[in-house]
């Protein structure tokens, strides 16, 4: 067992662990900073981000603006003290990033550009072409290199957070090049390990995109917020499921059916192809159920259609990636024909409760970006809200974890607990031999959540999800793993991954059963009203040895009392 010590551990390389490094490194060139990670940095799921990142950069455009439109688009459960917090941050982080070498698009006359994005009263969205995600981390990335009290730990794949006395102990992980069972200690923590959409099928997500951070978090005590809600982007490319952004919509895409028909009229009069993701992705799914899908080329469930061919002056400069990537995957001209799309999971609205500081419930243990809801997305997060979520509060979390490791000290390691972890990796998961087979009962668990805690929920599906849940649960404590190799053992880690994944599914499943009613992303058709009386509250998942167990927590309403929600 090797044992390495930072004054501040990150887990996740992505954008808000990037950010909030650079953040805790500046802070203090005396603090060491470790950035923990499955993946290597440039190889994290942020890196796919597209469309762009909201920013009140214009005079005509407001904060106030920004925090209503958010919190319209979260259908009235985003924490409206957190978003008002949130717009204000964010400007700053564009110029920072801008001096940093961040390539941001810019106008003719040299200001930095913005476009439309889904509900959004104002052209706020700041973009790199479509490749903003991309020109962010390698700008994050570049700057890291600038400290040299960050240090990269990459590819190691961390299975459990030790908290003792209410306070941050130890990570554990494996070194995935030679199988090292390797801890790492620290005076505090920061939790950036992404979202968990891969729980689903069809997704935009890299499929490394597992839940970890939220399942360790969890497994150790530390309550989620708001996980029944899932988001479905509107427009996953058929059959890959490949982000082609909203900033398509943004700049003018259309959305046309089988018959022809462009048809967010019915469901959205004013917005149009420019509404909010779970509604353009319910309106597919209508379109879809009434017959008016289309069909054959792809597949055998139907799709709808991206019209962009009248943008094609555009699409080379504004979306070069998604015209490459309709062209390489498809074989489509984006110039002159249609792209099949069809929603796709996009984002985890829910994760680690975390305060307006970024702090947990225990002290020394800090979150920002998709791994947490702080909550500013609320039932639905609005496009081009979560990169900026990454920059603004990762620069919070660093320098919130950089203070509490100045005046804090290193604690000694809960050796034994780190003992039991290893084992139960090395001994009990990797001899376990009931011949069941990891990969069948991951695609089970896709297959279960697409169909049943969907775009579309009701009741007796979700019942259904849950039993489901609760056999792949047994399946999984009967798998066989083959390869018994230290090196690389992919299918172990992959045999982890599942284990958190079906952790999550159940607390989604079960949080989406109890929300009897509809509200941003989350659509019972047995209750398709939201129900402001019973349910304008945050569900909280806590573990507990005999299953999940859930309570409510307010909302926190500041200016902008819950009204209809039409766009
Ligand atoms: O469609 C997109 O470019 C995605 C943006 C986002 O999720 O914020």
């Amino acid at each position: 067992m090797e044992i390495i010590k930072e004054d501040v551990i990150i887990i996740g390389g992505g954008m808000a662990g990037l950010r909030a490094a650079i953040s805790a490194a500046e802070y203090d060139r005396n603090i060491s900073v470790g950035i923990v990670s499955k993946l290597y940095p440039l190889r994290s799921h942020s890196v796919s981000a597209e469309g762009g990142t909201g920013a009140v950069l214009n005079p005509e455009d407001s904060f106030d603006l920004h925090a209503f439109d958010t919190i319209k688009g979260s259908d009235y459960l985003a924490d409206q003290d957190a978003v008002e917090r949130f717009v204000r941050i964010v400007p700053e982080q564009i110029y920072t990033t801008d001096h940093w070498g961040c390539p941001w698009s810019r106008n003719q006359d040299g200001m930095i550009s913005q476009r439309d994005f889904g509900g959004m009263s104002f052209p706020r969205a700041t973009f790199a072409a479509d490749k903003t995600g991309f020109h962010v981390m390698q700008t994050l990335f570049s700057r890291c290199m600038k400290y040299d009290n960050i240090h990269f730990y990459n590819e190691y794949f961390v299975t459990s957070l030790i908290i003792s006395g209410n306070s941050f102990n130890a990570l554990t992980s494996i070194r995935l090049r030679n199988g090292e069972f390797t801890i790492f200690q620290g005076k505090s923590l920061i939790f950036a390990a992404g979202g968990a959409g891969r729980l689903y099928q069809f997704s935009t997500y890299a499929h490394s995109v597992t839940g970890d951070g939220d399942a360790i978090a969890f497994r150790a005590g530390l309550p989620l917020k708001d996980m029944e809600f899932i988001q479905f982007h509107p427009t996953g490319l058929v059959p890959s499921g490949i982000l082609i952004t909203e900033a398509a919509r943004g700049e003018g895409g259309y959305l046309v059916n089988g018959k022809g028909e462009r048809f967010m009229e019915k469901y959205a009069p004013t917005k149009l192809e420019k509404a909010p993701r779970d509604i353009v992705s319910r309106a597919i799914m209508w379109e879809i159920e009434a017959g008016r899908g289309v069909t054959g080329k792809y597949g055998n469930a139907p799709y709808i259609n991206l019209d962009l061919r009248h943008m094609a002056d555009i699409l080379e400069e504004k979306l070069p990636m998604i015209t490459e990537i309709a062209r390489k995957f498809n074989d489509i001209d984006a110039a002159t024909e249609f792209i099949p799309i069809r929603p796709a999971t996009h984002y985890t609205m829910g994760g680690i409760s975390v305060g307006l500081n970024t702090e947990t419930e225990v002290p020394g243990i800090f979150g920002a970006g998709e791994n947490v809801a702080i909550s500013i997305h609320g039932a639905n997060r609005l496009g081009s809200n979560s990169t900026n979520e990454c920059l603004a509060f990762g620069n919070v979390a660093g320098r919130m974890a950089a203070e509490w490791a100045r005046s804090h000290d290193q604690p000694d390691l809960e050796r034994s607990r780190a003992e039991a972890e290893e084992k139960r990796i090395w001994d009990e998961l990797l001899n376990r031999n009931g011949g069941e087979d990891i990969a069948r009962i991951a695609e089970d668990l896709r297959i279960t959540m697409d169909s049943d805690v969907g775009v579309f929920r009701n009741g007796p599906d979700l019942v259904e999800a849950m039993k489901k849940i609760k056999s792949i649960e047994d399946r999984y404590r009967k798998i066989t793993l083959v390869d018994k190799s230290s090196v690389f053992n992919l299918e172990l880690t992959r045999a982890l991954e599942v284990g958190f994944m079906i952790d999550l599914a159940e607390i989604i499943a079960k949080g989406a059963l109890m929300r009897k009613e509809s509200r941003g992303a989350h659509y019972r058709k047995d209750f398709p009203e939201r129900d402001d009386a019973n349910f304008l509250k945050h569900t909280i998942a806590r573990y507990t040895k005999g299953g999940v167990q859930l309570e409510y927590t307010p909302v926190t309403i500041t200016k902008w009392k819950p009204a209809p929600r039409v766009y």
